[in-house]
């Protein structure tokens, strides 16, 4: 690695010194290790939101919210603006706490008594809206500071990768559809590109569950049309929750089948498929019909 490389890859460790002790570089990882607690998905749940309430100056976002998702599961959630989707990825993801409630990932592991740092090395990963890869570097380089090993060390601070290391990188390319980019300075991607190379990042930590906040806002069509088809794929390999205001999106990654959640003033309103979220009157009403 060239020095510029190192030290861009020191400040991305620092970056993702949240995550540098994720334990494992392998397509899936069923949880991790936590307080010497191995995440419990027996009963088929990842993850499960019992009643959370989160108030802001005596302003209700999350209004004794519950949500179950199953392990591997692909679940879409709409709703208004202000509906309090953002802050319930900040409650999952331990960097808003909620004033009452119970948040579980697997069937043991008690989410609202660990850190953010301690969350994602369970397996919960986060990608915000705006796509934040290092522009400077390649795509190769960028995914390479993302991977960690099986033992938890980050490939960046392994003299050359292995083998096995190089191959998962390639994997990663191929799916998020960057192999042809590989040697390209990442700030030369599109917008999607971009985009597609964070989720990537995300990826080479391994997660279990994945969230993803309006992922496709700003993407061409021919690009959400991608990242649909990249979602379903991960589905199943991956538990998924994806924030979307886009129907058309939506309705890629439902086909018809999957289930929908709808929040409203920090609740759910309804749930069911998109069709049946789409003729739902009270939906309609606060959402849709707008
Ligand atoms: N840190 C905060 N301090 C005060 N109010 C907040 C804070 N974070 C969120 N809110 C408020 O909580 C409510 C829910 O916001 P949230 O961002 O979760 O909505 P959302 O469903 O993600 O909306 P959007 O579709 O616009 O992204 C909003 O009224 C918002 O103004
Ligand atoms: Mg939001």
């Amino acid at each position: 690695m060239t020095p510029d490389l190192q030290e861009a890859g020191a400040a991305l460790l620092e970056r993702h010194r949240l995550s540098s002790t994720a334990s494992s570089s392998g397509g899936a990882s069923f949880g991790r290790l936590v307080h010497g607690l191995q995440p419990d998905f027996a009963h088929g749940v990842a993850l499960y939101l019992d009643e959370i309430s989160v108030s802001f100056d005596g302003f209700k976002a999350l209004n004794a919210l519950s949500l179950a998702i199953d392990v591997g599961e692909l679940r879409c959630i709409i709703g208004p603006n202000g509906a309090g989707k953002t802050t319930m990825m900040d409650v999952i993801t331990g960097k808003t706490r909620p004033d009452s409630g119970w948040a579980h990932f697997g069937s043991n592991i008690d989410l609202l008594r660990l850190r953010e740092p301690q969350i994602v090395r369970a397996g919960i990963c986060r990608k915000f809206q705006k796509p934040t890869v290092y522009e400077e570097l390649s795509v190769f380089e960028n995914l390479e500071l993302a991977l960690v090993d099986d033992r938890g060390v980050p490939a960046a601070l392994l003299a050359r990768l292995s083998a096995a290391q190089r191959e998962r990188i390639a994997e990663i390319l191929q799916l998020v559809h960057l192999l042809p980019e590989a040697a390209r300075t990442a700030g030369l991607l599109s917008h999607g590109q971009k985009q597609w190379l964070e989720i990537g990042m995300l990826l080479a930590q391994a997660p279990t569950l994945l969230l993803l906040d309006e992922p496709v806002a700003g993407m061409t069509d021919e690009e959400t049309e991608r990242t649909a088809e990249l979602f379903l794929s991960l589905a199943g390999r991956h538990s998924l929750v994806v924030v979307e205001h886009d129907m058309k999106f939506v309705d890629m990654l439902t086909q018809g089948h999957r289930k929908v959640t709808v929040l409203h003033e920090g609740a759910v309103l309804a749930e069911g498929t998109l069709a049946e979220v789409q003729a739902d009157a009270q939906v309609i009403d606060v959402y849709l019909g707008r």
